[in-house]
């Protein structure tokens, strides 16, 4: 039954019994369900359903090597303009996803690499699921990372199929599983190795056909039995909202997830509809909108067109293929090990004295790698044999690129680079992991500056998703272009940014850092201030995350940002003191907190809790006095690092912050902050600040610019 109408589809017969669906949406790398995907499949679906005797299995399936399906087209989810149309686009994925279920022929989800989201939907509407295993195939409904929730029937047919806790983990979270995992909790019937992926599969089809039972029963706990009922399900629920209750005024999705899920239990409501409101009334919302706009920055800031004009052709002449490191610290360990793991070859350059210590931090690494993604030991042992560390500079010689990772010193970098440019390769690029030191300077030590620049991670390297690609005054745009490639390659996100002190991140994230140093040297209680900023929505207190990078380190890159930060001296000051005194944070058991074990508690009380600012000037802006004193200094920051183009991209700059802090992503990030608030309002207020606590307020000329060309003046509510 081929049928050349389809542009998305195309349909094969594999016998008299078995019709596969193959999806493989044209000039998209990865299949996603798109207006014209889902006209297509309806009309399968209806000639399914007006000739149920043509085959008694169908399987839907991806031609695509990168995946199954990575769910709706999220550019859709983004267009949709009023609540009729999202509650038709709804209704029309649902019920041709009930129609799949109610098929009268065996339907079977095949799935390799991602199946996300919508596609995880189809594959729920499916009698039975198989996957292929390995290391690229993720099942989930990732739905909550944009601020929605499942809006095609997951969260009625997941928690069916896995049980209420998994599938409440699963929807809350995020999280995907592996096919292996899948396979554990019931949601695949059968995870296949790539190597028996062709004749295997044609045995359960086979088995399907002749109406064997291949359906794997889901190995249920104790606890689970226990609580798949009625009154297990209202304790399951009564914890699941006490326990998102902080969460949810920022991220109001946690919220409506239970309530679709739960109402899915009760035989007296109707779930589907209840995943529809909700869908729709979260889709308005700022949370919403914030991490919608995130995704698509993070899509800008992955294509390397985004920041080179230089011809794909370009990376590919001479890729990056033998990675050196040199320095195998916290840092290089962790870029070396990350870089063996994405397939280069990779060499670590350690002093002498060093190379045994870098070896068990290579080895602790692939070790804590190995348990996470479940490698086995060989594969592990594989990986291990990828990372040599050595003492031998000669091993750097056929380098396509060598990232230094030495101790933040400019005449130790110089001294490296200027021997690396000597014995490298006409195409050999040299990077620094530097964080606050010109990588200019470093380049001037070569006779190579085209092939210089930044590469600056984050700690610890596995987990941060964002590396600064700094481009030095001679960098050239090829250099970029093949950077940009290798960061791809590692899985991360990079943006770039000019070659200015603390680039974008520690730029934009030390004045607010400052400004909590500054208050705990006033008095305001050290937790205080912490909990405060958790509650504005940061991952943890300003506080708290000097005492994690070290206090130390902190007043180093402070000391580097003196001359570009207004009124940084009291704050290095107050550090160089601090570290003095042996507070330097978790590594010294002492620095803004005590840390004993797993308890800490702060190591100053407060003072006296003083006024957080006077209200005289200062409009709502939905942030408490605290909150207002320590985030707008990276609201200031961030514009000024657009006026001197520190970032092209306001988007860039709010992804940075996101990705590299953690700032708190139902805010958008920091210029998306600024908008929402409105420049006139960031105005006053920063006026009200600068009066109160002086010049480090004083509002930057490209805000003072903005609100200059707004000729209606808005009526301000004093608080
Ligand atoms: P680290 O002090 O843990 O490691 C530095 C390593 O370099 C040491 O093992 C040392 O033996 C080795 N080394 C020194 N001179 C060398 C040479 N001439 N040849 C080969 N090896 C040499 O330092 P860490 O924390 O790994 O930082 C390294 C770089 O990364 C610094 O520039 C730092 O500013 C930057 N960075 C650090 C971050 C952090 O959180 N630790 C975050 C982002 C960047």
């Amino acid at each position: 039954m081929s049928d050349p109408r389809y542009n998305n589809f195309t349909l094969e017969r594999i016998d008299d019994d078995i019709l596969r669906v193959i999806l493989d949406v044209p000039g998209k790398p990865m299949n996603v369900l798109n207006q014209s995907v889902m006209t297509e499949l309806d009309i399968i679906i209806r000639r399914l359903e007006t000739d149920p005797d043509q085959c008694t299995v169908v399987t839907f399936e991806s031609s695509k090597e990168s995946g199954f399906l990575a769910g709706a087209d999220v550019s859709v989810i983004q267009g949709i303009e009023t609540p009729e149309l999202a509650e038709d686009l709804l209704v029309a994925g649902q019920r041709l996803f009930a129609r799949i279920e109610a098929l009268p022929m065996f339907t079977v989800a095949v799935i390799h690499g991602p199946c996300m989201g919508g596609g995880t939907e189809l594959a729920l509407a499916c009698d039975c699921r198989v996957a292929r295993d390995n290391s690229s195939t993720q099942i989930g409904l990732p739905e909550i990372k944009l601020g929605l929730i499942p809006g095609w029937g997951g969260t009625q047919r997941l928690p069916r199929l896995v049980g209420t806790p998994l599938a409440m983990k699963m929807i809350l979270t995020g999280k995907t599983l592996s096919a292996q995992a899948a396979d554990r909790a019931g949601l695949v019937d059968r995870a296949i190795k790539p190597d028996d992926w062709e004749v295997e599969i044609a045995k359960f089809l086979s088995a399907v056909g002749c109406g064997l039972s291949v359906r794997r029963p889901r190995n249920r706990t104790w606890t689970e039995r226990l609580l798949d009922n009625r009154f297990g399900r209202s304790i399951l629920f009564r914890a699941a909202r006490k326990n998102i209750h902080s969460k949810v005024d920022h991220y109001p999705a946690l919220g409506s997830a239970l309530d679709a899920i739960e109402e899915g239990f009760d035989p007296m409501a109707d779930g589907e509809a209840r995943e529809r409101v909700e869908f729709t009334r979260l889709l308005e919302t700022p949370t919403c909108r914030s991490l919608l706009g995130l995704f698509f920055s993070r899509e800008s800031a992955r294509k390397p067109a985004t920041w080179s004009s230089v011809p794909a052709e370009a990376v590919h002449d001479h890729p990056i293929q033998r990675v050196g490191v040199i320095g195998g610290g916290a840092m290089g360990a962790g870029i070396g090990v990350l870089a063996a793991a994405r397939g280069f070859e990779c060499v670590v350059k350690e002093v002498d004295s060093g190379v045994a210590p870098a070896r068990e931090r290579v080895d602790a690494l692939i070790e804590q790698r190995a348990r996470h993604k479940k490698l086995s030991p060989e594969k592990r042992d594989d990986l291990a044999s990828r990372v040599a560390v050595t003492a031998d500079s000669s091993s750097l010689a056929d380098c396509d690129l060598i990232v230094e990772a030495v101790v933040e010193r400019m005449d130790v970098k110089r001294s490296v680079f200027s021997e690396c440019a000597d014995q490298r390769l006409p195409q050999t690029i040299l990077a620094s992991n530097t964080s606050s030191l010109s990588v200019s300077e470093m380049a001037a030590a070569t006779d190579c500056v085209t092939h210089v620049a930044g590469l600056h991670f984050f700690n610890p390297v596995h987990r941060m998703e964002l590396v600064e690609v700094v481009r030095a005054e001679g960098t050239s745009d090829a250099t970029i272009a093949k950077l940009i490639a290798f960061v791809r390659a590692l899985g991360k996100t990079p943006i770039v940014t000019s070659d200015s002190p603390g680039f974008l991140v520690n730029r934009v994230l030390f004045p607010y850092l400052g400004e909590a140093i500054r208050m705990a040297g006033e008095g305001f209680g050290i937790e205080r201030i912490d909990k405060e900023i958790r509650r504005f929505g940061m991952p943890m207190g300003p506080l708290e995350l000097l005492d994690q990078v070290g206090l130390d380190v902190a007043h180093h890159v402070a000391g580097t940002l003196d001359g570009t930060l207004p009124e940084a001296q009291p704050v290095v000051q107050y550090l160089e003191r601090m570290v003095n005194e042996g507070h330097l944070g978790v590594k010294s058991g002492l620095g803004f907190y005590v840390h004993t074990g797993k308890k800490r508690v702060a190591a100053f009380s407060e003072v006296e809790p003083p006024v957080a600012e006077d209200a005289r000037g200062v409009v709502r802006d939905g942030m408490t006095p605290i909150q207002r004193r320590l985030v707008y200094p990276m609201l200031i920051e961030a514009m000024r690092c657009l006026e001197e183009r520190v970032v092209e991209f306001p988007w860039a700059v709010d992804l940075g912050m996101v990705l590299g802090t953690g700032f708190a992503p139902h805010h958008g990030g920091p210029i998306s902050m600024i908008e929402s608030i409105g420049h006139i309002k960031v105005l006053a207020n920063l006026r009200a600040l600068e009066e109160i606590h002086g010049s480090r307020f004083a509002p930057p000329q490209r805000l003072i610019e903005i609100v200059g060309r707004v000729d209606h003046p808005l009526t301000l509510n004093k608080e």
